[in-house]
């Protein structure tokens, strides 16, 4: 019986642990594109260039993590605002996704 709690203790981490992917993939992809390189007829819909939907656009390289998060949080442009549409935990795990995108489209 401990046995069983212990391993159902070491399980709800898993559990509760955000999974950034599965967010962004709902409720970024639209705009940024699953890839992360801007939905181009979307772009043309929010009437902006698609490279400013582009997660690895030069412009986003110079910004820090916080500045990113800040933008997440706050919104920028046409980039809404995430403070109340995401849940707390959700907001590092879809940042992290966003910026893992980001490096992998400027290749490094
Ligand atoms: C309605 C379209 C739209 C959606 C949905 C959207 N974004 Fe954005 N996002 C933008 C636009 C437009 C910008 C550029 C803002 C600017 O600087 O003009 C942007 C900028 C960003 C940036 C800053 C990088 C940069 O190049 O400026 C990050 C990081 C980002 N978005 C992450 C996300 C994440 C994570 C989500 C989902 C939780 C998301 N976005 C959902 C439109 C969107």
């Amino acid at each position: 019986m401990r046995k069983l709690l212990f391993a159902a203790i070491l399980c709800i981490p898993a559990i509760a642990a955000a999974d950034g992917k599965a967010t962004y993939d709902k409720m970024c992809a639209s705009c940024h594109g699953a890839d992360g390189k801007g939905n181009e007829s979307k772009a043309k819909i929010l009437k902006i260039d698609a490279a400013v939907l582009n997660l690895g656009r030069p412009e986003s390289a110079k910004m820090t993590r916080d500045e990113l998060r800040t933008q997440l949080l706050q919104g920028k442009n046409k980039m809404p605002a995430y403070e109340k549409k995401l849940q707390p935990a959700d907001v590092d795990p879809v940042l992290d996704y966003a910026m893992e995108l980001a490096k992998a489209i400027r290749g490094k």
